[in-house]
C-alpha cells in the first residue's frame, strides 16, 4: 500500500511538471494579437556606385557576380544609406542603415540581409539590428531583429520590407516597418 501511494505521488509530480511546462510554452508562442511595443517607419534609400558617381553613391559591389544563373548569385554589396521618415530622397535623414547583402540564389533574385540602424538624433540614439531573407518578388518580406543598443537596448522584432521604387542598377528605395515586441 505504502509502495502505491508512493508511486501515485511521483506521477502527480510530473502531471504537475508537465501542466507547468506546457502552460510556459503556450505563453512563449508569439499571439496574433501581439502589439508591438515601438512601431517605426522609414524609408532606406540606396544610390549604387557606377564608376564615377561617388559624391552620391551609398552603395558599392566589392565582390563581381560568379557567374552562376543570371541573378548576381554571389555579387556582395555593401552600403551606408540614409533613413528617412517619408519617400522623398532629399529630407533630412534620421537614421542610417549600415551593413551588406549579397545575392543568394541561382534562380530568382533574392539577397540576404545583415546591418545595422543606427540613430543619432534627438529622438533616437543606439542601434537596431536586423538580419534575413529578402526574396525580392515578393510584396512584402520579413527580416528578424535581432538585438539593439542605446534607446534600442536588448530589443527583438521584425522589419517589413517592401520596394518602395527602383531605377535598375542605379537606385532603389526599401520601405521598412520596424516592429518592436521587446523594449526596455
Ligand atoms: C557616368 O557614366 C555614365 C555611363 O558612362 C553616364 O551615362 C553618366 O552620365 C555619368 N554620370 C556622371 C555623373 O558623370
Ligand atoms: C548628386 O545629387 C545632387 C543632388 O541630388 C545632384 O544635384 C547631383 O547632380 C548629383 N551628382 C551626381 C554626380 O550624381
Ligand atoms: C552623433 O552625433 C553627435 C552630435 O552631432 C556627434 O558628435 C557624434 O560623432 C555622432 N556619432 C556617430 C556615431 O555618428
Amino acid at each position: 500500500m505504502m509502495e502505491l501511494s508512493k508511486r501515485y505521488g511521483v506521477f502527480f509530480l510530473l502531471i504537475c511538471l508537465f501542466l507547468s511546462l506546457a502552460s510556459q510554452l503556450s505563453l512563449a508562442r508569439p499571439s496574433r494579437k501581439l502589439k508591438p511595443c515601438k512601431h517605426i517607419v522609414l524609408y532606406m534609400h540606396d544610390i549604387i556606385f557606377k564608376g564615377n558617381n561617388s559624391a552620391n553613391a551609398t552603395e558599392a559591389a566589392a565582390t563581381s557576380p560568379v557567374g552562376l544563373g543570371p541573378f548576381s548569385f554571389g555579387q556582395v554589396s555593401i552600403f551606408d544609406d540614409p533613413m528617412t521618415k517619408d519617400q522623398n530622397l532629399h529630407s533630412p535623414p534620421v537614421a542610417r542603415a549600415q551593413g551588406f547583402y549579397f545575392y543568394d540564389m541561382k534562380t530568382a533574385p533574392s539577397a540576404w540581409f545583415a546591418y545595422t540602424l543606427v540613430f543619432n538624433s534627438t529622438e533616437y540614439k543606439g542601434t537596431i539590428n536586423v538580419m534575413g531573407s529578402d526574396f525580392i518578388p515578393a510584396k512584402t518580406r520579413y527580416l528578424s531583429v535581432v538585438g539593439g543598443t542605446g534607446d534600442f537596448f536588448m530589443t527583438r522584432g521584425i522589419v517589413e520590407l517592401q520596394t518602395g521604387g527602383f531605377v535598375l542598377y542605379e537606385y532603389f528605395r526599401l520601405k521598412m516597418d520596424v516592429k518592436l515586441y521587446e523594449c526596455y
